[in-house]
């Protein structure tokens, strides 16, 4: 049995937690510390799981230990963790911005070591994640985690480092996209008369339908646009005003700029 300790059991914590005891792992093989006393009181009551204010407690034993902190505190709270940990468990960070090199200089180089970027749609378990590992991880610890993370939805391995900025600027910061298009639509929706229930239930329907489509079918997302877009109907008339819009370009700007302040972020945190 493979056993999980979790350092930091806030909100991406404990919806990970939440996907896992879904998915076939037991409460047994997962541990949690923070130092907030409801933090632990809420872990403990809702799946039954140990939980300890001492970050040298919950990694004992642990084969896989995931840091769940805030990015301004991960320095200090791996620096002490370090003496305590396994040479031989995996290490995932699930912190925005701080880099493997990073992580290295606090845990030592021989440790295996995951980042990890997760998105909200992990709280429903429609998650994406972003994966990259350092050469010390074996094929037996990727497997494990890969477990974990499609417990909260997908989870796919990405080549180099820098792609994890790229996957941030895809999933990490996509969910906020497609809120902002829908806001978008039902606020024209009501422009154009419908009440305020209607063009919200319709718009996040329309967008659930359309993601179903695309996830599920065999066509890809050019076809499938193009064969809801008859020339000369309704939806031509829309999709070529969002062309001339410059729509493409729109998108490409917002992603590069999330991805610059990535990058930026990795920066900042570094040591
Ligand atoms: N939320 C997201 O959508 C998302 C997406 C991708 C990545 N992430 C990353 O996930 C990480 C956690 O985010 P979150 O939203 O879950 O934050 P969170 O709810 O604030 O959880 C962090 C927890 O860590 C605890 N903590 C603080 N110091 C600690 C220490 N020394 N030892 C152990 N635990 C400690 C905090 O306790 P206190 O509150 O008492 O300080 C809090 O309960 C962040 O690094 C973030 O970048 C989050």
């Amino acid at each position: 049995m493979t056993n999980i300790a979790f350092i930091g059991g806030g909100n991406m914590a404990s919806c990970i937690i939440g996907g896992m005891l879904a998915n076939g792992f037991s409460a047994q093989q997962i541990r949690v510390s923070d130092p907030g006393e409801q933090a632990r009181a809420n872990i403990q009551e809702t799946y039954g799981i140990a939980a300890t204010s001492d970050n040298h407690v919950a990694v004992a034993g642990a084969d896989i230990v995931i840091l769940a902190v805030k990015p301004q505190v991960m320095g200090p709270v791996v620096s002490d963790l370090a003496p305590s940990l396994s040479a031989t468990s995996a290490v995932v960070s699930i912190a925005a911005g701080i880099q493997i090199g990073d992580l290295q200089s606090w845990l030592g180089d021989s440790q295996a070591i995951v980042r990890a970027m997760p998105n909200t749609p992990a709280m429903v378990r429609t998650g994406a994640t972003g994966l990259f590992a350092n050469p010390q991880i074996n094929s037996q610890q990727k497997e494990s985690i890969q477990a974990i993370f499609n417990a909260v939805g997908i989870a796919c391995w990405v080549d180099s480092e820098a792609q994890i900025d790229a996957v941030t600027a895809v999933s990490g910061s996509g969910p906020a996209y497609y809120f902002l298009v829908m806001e978008v639509m039902q606020k024209v929706g009501v422009e154009l008369g419908l009440s305020e229930q209607t063009a919200r239930e319709l718009t996040i329907q329309t967008a659930l339908g359309a993601a179903q489509m695309a996830s599920t079918g065999s066509l890809d997302t050019t076809q499938l646009r193009q064969q809801v877009t008859s020339p000369g109907g309704t939806t031509h008339a829309a999709i070529e005003t969002f062309k001339a819009g410059g729509i493409e370009e729109s998108f490409r700007q917002a992603m590069q700029a999330a991805l610059s302040r990535a990058e930026e972020m990795s920066k900042e945190f570094s040591s």
